[in-house]
């Protein structure tokens, strides 16, 4: 491990990290920026609703990034942070309904527009980010027993379907963002779908494995 990898799994570096966002929205506010001066709450809303969503999928790339390179730092650094950036995943999704409740100024909106479809697989997807959290602990594990919370952590595929929708369904445009946001992940885990059953095809049966 060399020294700049050593740096990166301090905790000071982890949270440098994880405050990139919140320090980088500085630059459009102090520019003057026209899209933030146009309508400040809901720049902040997409801007924070991006950043959790940028911040989920590098967390969900890590599994396969690891399997695809496993001998490089950078990617033991992840695997190292992984707990703590899956946390702060939740920590950016709620404060983008905080901002929701500043954009809309009341929740009554909120009550009446839970059931529009892009905002249900938000409140579904923010739910399961919850339950992810809490259970991110060695005490959960213990608790659980390691089958029982993989189990749960595979909701993290299902909250990926959700964010896909919830994104790309207010895209005016088309899909493009949300298909850039995405790309790498659906790569990675494509190639390790593909591993997986390649792997599980050149393994002998077990009743082949006997007849010898
Ligand atoms: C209670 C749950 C949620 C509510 C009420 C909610 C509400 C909203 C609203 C109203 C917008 C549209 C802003 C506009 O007018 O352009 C939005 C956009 C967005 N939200 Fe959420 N959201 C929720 C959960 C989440 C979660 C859990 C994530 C990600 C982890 C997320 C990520 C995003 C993203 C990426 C955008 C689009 C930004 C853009 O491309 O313009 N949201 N959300």
């Amino acid at each position: 491990m060399n020294t700049f990898t050593r740096w990166l799994r301090k905790k000071w570096a982890l949270y440098i990290f994880l405050c990139a966002p919140i320090f980088y929205v500085f630059v459009p506010i102090s520019q003057y920026d026209t899209e933030y001066l146009a309508d400040p709450a809901k720049y902040l809303l997409e801007y924070v609703g991006k950043a959790a969503t940028i911040l989920f999928v590098i967390v969900s790339c890590i599994t396969p990034l690891k399997m695809v390179f496993p001998k490089v730092s950078l990617v033991n650094v992840l695997v190292f942070h992984r707990r703590q950036i899956g946390v702060s995943v939740f920590v950016y999704a709620l404060l983008h309904l905080v901002i929701y409740y500043f954009y809309t100024g009341t929740w009554e909106i909120f009550l009446e527009d839970w059931n529009k479809l892009f905002i249900l697989s938000g409140i579904i997807a923010l739910a399961l980010l919850l339950v992810l959290a809490v259970t991110s602990n060695n005490w959960s594990l213990k608790r659980l027993g390691p089958k029982r919370w993989k189990q749960i952590h595979r909701l993290s595929y299902l909250i990926m379907f959700l964010l896909i929708f919830h994104q790309a369904a207010q895209e005016k445009t088309g899909y493009r963002e949300t298909a850039i946001y995405f790309a790498p992940l659906i790569v990675l885990q494509g190639y390790r779908v593909i591993k997986l059953a390649t792997k599980k095809r050149t393994e002998p049966l077990p009743s082949e494995a006997t007849r010898h």
